[in-house]
């Protein structure tokens, strides 16, 4: 009963989140940061922890790259503005002290309202809040004596700095200089329902804007117009960002796994290949739908569609608590392996090169404020980390079929350190060769995004048509 009172309000508290920031792009809960700085500093282990925002970047001459915030640093304070530090010291009198820049009249104008030292602690909760232009000056001050310090050296600029302070100058040398980010990361790998319930609108962002492409793609339509339309939707959506550059890529170029041009015309009997994810609050997705520009796939594409999608089906069965990642992995890769040499694509299934060339075994990864979320240290076994509840991740196999892999085959076993004798080479290339002509330039990849439950897993992105049915019924 408890269980299901607590599922009743987990569901409702969803359902009231989800429609309290429908109309916003970020939602902000000063509590939920507070909660996860007092859960970093009760494994802090004493001594002082310092976070700097990255720097910004610049672009050309006086224009600068647009800013995002480091992920770890916004998951501790939900702040988004550059040249921003924090302190977390736990037991002293000012346990957050947050360094941000100044509003001023000049900024005002130049830029818009900034948050300002009055901002950081009414809205971001800092016990104290001072001009980030002091930080320098503060710094040796703050880490004097201290015998634990933890720093993940994540600004360059200030990593010189601080490790002069720490080795030369200032008082005691510390006993302990600890990395933030394994602390920070085992947090962040487990997903709480108001992480989840954010990256489902990334999630259905993405999910809409397969579907429109699928209404609206056709031969002759340049990759950059598909990429337009799909951003567009994202907005719409109230994602004006994305979480990585969207990967657009049709015919040929769905054989490169991270294409990143969009200037080719698609043409009648194309694959399209759209790797792409919306990002809401910092929270990104990651899905791949590969359709044909034409509505219908050719026999060759078929056929390899089918494999990739069971291997996916496959892997997404076996995504539960307790199981270990990399033996999920593995068993996507021993099948893509039967069913190449089935195809007569490779001559080997257990041969460490040959699927390589068609298939990359790195199927999964997790997703949360990065697109290639961080691992943290939790449980491992031989079988890889081992899921627990909470974990979202991706799943993406993929078949590749670029032919000049077979023209390139021997600087690319150069480059895998195999050792194969030139007699091997030309007898695999002589048997393969006929059907590598056969499929050749097509590309697929299907991505989905799942999350870890308490009795198996949930698709969170199957809103997005996954199937040859599917996809050809929409597209007509
Ligand atoms: N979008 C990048 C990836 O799938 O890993
Ligand atoms: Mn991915
Ligand atoms: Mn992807």
């Amino acid at each position: 009963m408890r269980k299901l009172i607590f599922k009743y309000f987990l569901i409702t508290s969803i359902i009231l989140f989800i429609a309290k920031f429908n109309a916003f792009t970020q939602i902000f809960d000063k509590e939920v940061y507070a909660q996860r700085r007092q859960q970093f500093m009760e494994k802090m282990d004493n001594g002082v922890a310092i976070f700097i925002s990255p720097e910004v970047s610049n672009r050309n001459n006086d224009i600068d790259y647009k800013y995002r915030q480091n992920s770890d640093f916004y998951y501790l304070t939900g702040f988004t503005e550059p040249e921003s530090a924090f302190v977390l010291s736990p037991g002293s009198e000012y346990e957050f002290v947050f360094f941000v820049k100044e509003n001023n009249p000049m900024t005002k104008m130049w830029t818009g309202d900034i948050c300002g030292v009055e901002g950081a602690m009414e809205k971001y909760g800092a016990d104290t809040a001072i001009s980030f232009d002091q930080f320098s000056t503060l710094m040796p001050y703050v880490l004097r004596d201290k015998d634990v310090i933890y720093y993940n050296m994540s600004n360059d600029k200030f990593n010189d700095e601080i490790s002069e302070i720490i080795n030369y100058r200032w008082g005691n040398t510390p006993k302990k200089i600890i990395n933030t980010s394994e602390l920070v990361h085992n947090m962040r790998i487990i997903k709480s329902a108001y992480e989840i319930a954010q990256m489902q609108k990334a999630i259905d962002a993405t999910c809409e804007a397969h579907i429109e492409v699928l209404n609206l793609a056709e031969p002759g339509m340049y990759e950059y117009e598909v990429k337009a339309l799909i951003e567009y939707i994202f907005a719409k959506n109230n994602c004006p960002r994305e979480g990585f550059p969207s990967i657009v890529a049709s015919g040929p170029n769905a054989t490169i796994l991270h294409y990143k041009n969009q200037n080719r015309k698609m043409e009648d009997g194309d694959l399209l290949l759209m790797d792409i994810g919306a990002e809401f609050g910092y929270y990104s997705a990651d899905i791949t739908r590969t359709i044909p520009v034409n509505g219908k796939f050719t026999k060759e594409q078929k056929k390899l569609y089918e494999i990739v999608l069971s291997a996916q089906e496959m892997g997404i069965d076996m995504l539960k608590k307790g199981v270990g990642i990399e033996k999920i992995m593995n068993r996507m890769t021993e099948f893509a392996g039967e069913e190449l040499l089935k195809l007569g694509l490779i001559t080997d299934k257990n041969s460490a090169w040959q699927s390589r060339l068609w298939y990359f075994p790195h199927t999964c990864h997790w997703l949360g404020l990065d697109v290639h979320d961080v691992n943290g240290n939790v449980e491992k076994n031989e079988d890889g980390v081992i899921l627990q509840e909470g974990m979202v991740t991706t799943i993406e196999p993929g078949l590749y079929i670029n032919p000049e892999n077979i023209d390139n085959l021997k600087q690319i076993l150069e480059a895998y350190r195999m050792q194969v004798t030139e007699e091997e080479i030309n007898e695999f290339i002589a048997k393969v060769e006929p059907v590598v002509k056969k499929y050749a330039q097509i590309g697929i990849r299907i991505e989905d995004d799942i999350l870890i439950t308490e009795d198996g897993n949930k698709n969170l992105s199957d809103k997005a048509p996954r199937t040859v049915k599917e996809i050809e019924e929409m597209m007509k």
